[in-house]
């Protein structure tokens, strides 16, 4: 059995990510251990959902932090105190600098809602509605300097229907990610994903692009 990797999950709001998160290692499905939620917000509902797991929090709020670099080197501090094995950004809501990144670098993933390279940076389910697209999805990748720019390991994919609003594709996007982020983070977590240079590596094949899925295919997954 693989010992559980320690992972440090970073938020700004909701926290459903990290709760789905919290109950796949909960239910055994990953070999995972949720040492450390922080967040950015002080309100932010994922740390009552920490504390509700029993899972330590911190609050690291920008305010006070003279620029990008300050805080990012106080939270560099914070994760090298924790020294977790694994981190996961879920929807931290703030751009992260050179050195915090190459620190975690082929260790640290982020979930954003689009089917990346496509659709960076915020907004992106008005963003898809407006441009009159037809496909939307979400994406796990390393996170590397490159705002959402990293390696995408996973993808979930589905077709706009008439009728979607930003509210709707939020509703299916999520429920995607909380399938598809813990599954990733169990592939990680067992060395069955690596980064190799800019390349995702997954049971020892270099990938040539992300591994897609359908939305009917990961709703039907059981897979982590
Ligand atoms: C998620 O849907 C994630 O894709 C998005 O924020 C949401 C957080 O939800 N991330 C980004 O937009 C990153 N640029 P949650 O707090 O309920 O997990």
């Amino acid at each position: 059995m693989t010992p559980p990797s320690r992972l440090a999950v970073l938020i700004s709001g909701g926290g459903t990510n990290l709760q789905a998160i919290i109950d796949a290692a909960s239910r055994g499905e990953i070999p995972v251990e949720v040492v450390s939620v922080i967040s950015d917000q002080p309100e932010a509902y994922g740390l009552r959902r920490a504390e509700k797991a029993g899972i330590a929090t911190r609050i690291l709020s920008a305010r006070g932090y003279a620029d990008r670099d300050v805080y990012d080197r106080a939270l560099g501090a914070i994760l090298d105190e924790i020294d977790p094995d694994l981190v996961a950004l879920a929807g931290f809501m703030r751009i992260l600098t050179g050195p915090l990144v190459q620190r975690w670098r082929g260790r640290m993933l982020n979930v954003h809602p689009s089917l990346l390279p496509g659709y960076r940076g915020l907004h992106t389910h008005r963003r898809v509605l407006e441009a009159g697209e037809s496909l939307h999805g979400t994406s796990i990748h390393f996170v590397t300097a490159e705002l959402d720019g990293g390696p995408v390991i996973a993808q979930a994919r589905l077709k706009i229907r008439p009728g979607d609003t930003e509210d709707s594709l939020n509703r299916r996007i999520q429920a995607l990610e909380h399938r598809m982020y813990p599954a990733v983070l169990g592939w990680l977590a067992r060395g069955r994903v690596r980064m190799v240079g800019d390349h995702v590596e997954i049971d020892g094949r270099l990938l040539e692009g992300p591994l897609v899925r359908d939305e009917e295919e990961w709703l039907r997954s059981s897979e982590a």
